[in-house]
Parts: structure tokens; sequence; C-alpha cells
């Protein structure tokens, strides 16, 4: 067969280019052009005979198909984030930052699941084999058949793979992969690319499960997880703080499953360690009223988790005052100040605020615009919030309070962990029947009346 020439195709006007150049001649762009192998051969490019006039069968959206099998584990909160376990067959992506504990996961995954009796192979490209397995044997799993190898060059592993047809492989990291078809070096969008392709098609044909390890990375050369994500089934980050212990598995995309789960793990000694109860973990004894604190009772997928959050408002000694977010999104707060500036009369002139998620969690739920006002609100009055108390519900601009979804939900947990008393939304109707929650519930129509609470504290505060 006649080997052809690869060629250069612009990442954004698609047009082809027989040579690399800094900028696309038909777009203008610059450094949008990456190698790429062609994909048909000379003869190739018309439609093969066999396939002409080949009907295709239709069919309704009623049928028996069986329920899809899965792979499960046994780690619960990661078998929870892939939809109840792994798919046969299907392509996951795990991305994180460097040194969030992804291999650590995979590995504690892949040895487990092997205990189960499945095959399963992790090919390294970054640790050698003696690494592996010291790791292994800290996290007291040196006795599960895994099978183990060191390799980055795909053609061998491909052959290795098609030769054995395991249930699961695990490629720890895609971004050390590379394809002698192309010149790239490896790490770049086109080998990486070209790789995840590669594997992915393979995992479609021969029905094993690939689970790509993928580096975040904040710019440079190295592609990031974010070129694969279209390709594969499913997509999971790895995320948390390195100065926390604990770490969140989130589910970003799921061909298979729900989205939007996350699994809470705890790194130490020997490895993560799952976090069923993740709430207390996140609260960490702040039930009781502090000074610019207040609990907001959110969702992370279908699971309710409380988390604390903290706001401090301070003289500024700077011309423009600084605002600070962690864990929340900066152009939210500051609709909420402006709602509270405008609505409720507090200004925040020549301040500064900080306002911090507790624990590490990252909030992006609207839900948590009360609970944010709160805590400014209790930070500007220099009054706590009532003790054992949850808040949640979204703040439009007029300064009306809008009800959330899930609120059953969201007051069963709080109960749970031992809160009383919460501030919602007015015209919520849907909470736990009152004779087995022991709830009050304050309604807040507006923004303003959660202010006049702090100026005079409520009867029922
Ligand atoms: P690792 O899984 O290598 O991260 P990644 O693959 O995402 O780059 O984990 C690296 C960190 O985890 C490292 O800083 C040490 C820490 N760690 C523990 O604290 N306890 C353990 O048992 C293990 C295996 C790692
Ligand atoms: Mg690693």
């Amino acid at each position: 067969m006649v080997k052809l020439a690869n060629v250069f195709v612009c990442q954004s006007c698609g047009s082809v280019h027989g040579k690399w150049a800094g900028r696309c001649d038909a777009c203008g762009g610059w450094n949008t052009l990456v190698e790429e192998v062609p994909e048909l051969g000379p003869g190739q490019s018309k439609p093969s005979r066999k396939n002409r006039g080949r009907g295709i069968q239709f069919t309704g959206l009623q049928g028996d198909s069986a329920p899809l099998p899965r792979y499960q584990t046994g780690i619960a909160e990661f078998d929870r984030v892939c939809g109840g376990g792994i798919v046969p067959g299907s392509a996951l992506l795990v991305g994180g930052d460097p040194g969030i504990g992804k291999s650590t996961l995979m590995l504690q995954a892949a040895a487990k699941l092997a205990l189960t009796g499945k095959s399963v192979i992790y090919i390294s490209g970054e640790e050698s084999i003696d690494q592996v397995r010291s790791r292994a044997a800290r996290l007291g799993l040196a006795e599960a058949p895994l099978q183990l190898a060191a390799e980055t060059s795909l053609g061998p592993i491909i052959d290795a793979l098609k030769s054995t047809r395991p249930d699961l492989v695990i490629m720890d990291s895609m971004q050390t992969l590379w394809t002698e078809n192309l010149s790239a070096a490896p790490g770049t969008v086109a080998q990486v690319r070209a790789c995840a392709q590669e594997l992915t098609r393979f995992a479609k044909k021969y029905g094993t499960a690939v689970v790509l390890i993928g580096h975040v990375t904040k710019d440079g050369q190295i592609a990031g997880p974010r070129v694969v994500e279209h390709m594969v089934d499913a997509v999971l980050y790895f995320e948390g703080d390195r100065a926390h212990q604990f770490r969140i598995l989130r589910g970003v995309k799921n061909r298979f499953g729900p989205t939007d789960e996350i699994g809470v793990f705890e790194m130490g000694e020997r490895g993560l360690a799952e976090v069923p109860n993740p709430s207390s973990l996140f609260l960490d004894g702040c039930e009781n009223g502090t000074i610019g604190s207040a609990v907001f009772a959110g969702m992370e997928g279908t699971r309710p988790v409380l988390t604390e959050i903290q706001a401090l408002i301070a003289p500024s000694p700077l011309g423009t005052p600084r605002r600070a977010v962690v864990g929340w999104d900066g152009g939210r707060l500051a609709m909420v100040m402006a709602v509270l500036e405008a609505r409720c009369g507090i200004s925040f002139a020549g301040k500064d605020v900080y306002l911090n998620v507790a624990g590490g969690l990252k909030i992006s739920e609207p839900a948590a615009d009360l609970a944010v006002a709160a805590a400014l609100i209790s930070s500007a009055f220099d009054q706590p919030l009532p003790p054992k108390t949850v808040v949640f519900g979204e703040i439009a601009l007029s300064g009306t309070i809008r009800q959330v979804s899930r609120t059953t939900a969201r007051l069963k947990e709080a109960q749970k962990l031992g809160f009383n008393h919460a501030m919602i939304a007015a015209g919520e109707n849907d909470h736990p029947a009152k004779s087995q929650v022991e709830y009050t519930i304050a309604k807040i129509g507006k923004l303003g009346d959660l202010v006049r609470r702090f100026e005079a504290p409520s009867p029922d505060a």
C-alpha cells in the first residue's frame, strides 16, 4: 500500500496544508495547524462496492434491550460517579491536576476489580514497574492479580491488547503515549488525539473498557484532557486542593449514566479512602452560629451536601477594594452584592469582601445565592445567624428569592445532621411533613426580609 504523506489541518477552518506553517493561509489563524494522518488510502476514497446498496434497518424506540452490564470495582464512590460501574467496551477519561491522585485512584480501582476476577491491565507511561509495585504495596493491594506494563508506544500496546483481550485497561497517562504514524512529540494535540482515537476504537471493537488518565495543563505545548473529551463515553475529573486531604471525583459527561455526580475521597497514608457522608466533613463543627458564616444545603448530582460559606467584610486600605472568592463564582458574588446595595441599602464601598467555601469544595449552584447573602449580611451586621440553620434559595435581580429544586432532599440531609432551622424561599411548600421533621422554616420572600431579621432578631431565631 502506498504510504500517504501526513497533512496539516487547520483546527479553526479545517483547510488542509501539505506542510506546517505558523499561520493558516486560509483563515489567517496563528498556530492552528496540527499534523494528522489521512484516514483513507487512494483506492478507498470511493465508497466500497460491498457497502453500496446495503440497506440499514430502522427500529422503534421500544424493544428488548438488555440492561448494560457493568464492572463494579467495589469502591462505591467511584462506581456511583461512573453511573453504577464501568461499562464494558466504553472509553473513560479521568482528568485532573498533576499530583492530585489520579494514578492512586485508578490503581486502587483496577486492583479491586482484578480481585473480583476480571482481567485488568495497568499500563504506566510515567512510572516504572517498581514504582507501581511499591505504590500497590503501600495501598495494601500487592496481592491483586493485576497485569502491569511500562510502555508508551501505541503500536505494541494495541498489539498486546488485541492478543490478551482484557476486560479493562488503564492507560496512565495519555500524554505520554505516542504513535509512530505522526512525527509530532508525545503530549501534543495531534499525538494525544490520534492515540485516544485508536484506543477508543479498540475499546468499541473488542469490548475492552479503556480508561485514559489525562493531566490538566494550564497552558503550553502539552495537550490537556479537553481535546479528547468528545471521543470518550464518560469524563470524570478528579479535583481538590492539594493542601486539603479530600478529593472530589466529578462526572462531567456520561453516555451511560447521570452526570454531575460526585464521589468524595480522603487522601491518607494508605491511599484514597471513601467518604460516604461528605456533609459532616465539609461542615466540621460550624453549626453553631459564627459571625459571617452560613450553612448552605446544596445538591451535588443526586446527593445533598451541606457546606459552610464564610464571608468577611473589612475596611479596605486600597483605592479599589478587593473582592476575593474561593470556591464560588466571582461574577455571582458581584451580583449578590449589587442586589444587597441596591435593594437593601447595605453599602460595600470602601470595604474588602472575602468569600470562602470551606473545605475546598467548588459550588456552582445559583441556590447558594441566599446563603452567600446571609453570610455577607451576618458579617456586615456583626451578628451570627441563628444556630443550626441551613439556607438556600436563588436571588433575582429584583431582590426576590426564587425557589430551587429538591427542597425536600436538602432539608432531609440537614435534619440528618442535626439542623432544625431553615431559611428558604417563600412559597416553598415542598418540605417534609411537620409531624416527622422538627423544623422551623423561615420563608424569605425578599432579600430585605432577611436583612430585617438581623436588624431585629426574629422571635423564632
Ligand atoms: P498520584 O496518584 O501520583 O497523582 P497523579 O497521578 O494525579 O499525578 O498521587 C500523588 C500524591 O498522592 C502524592 O503527592 C502523594 C500522595 N499519596 C498519599 O498521600 N498517600 C498515598 O497512599 C499515595 C499512594 C499517594
Ligand atoms: Mg500519575
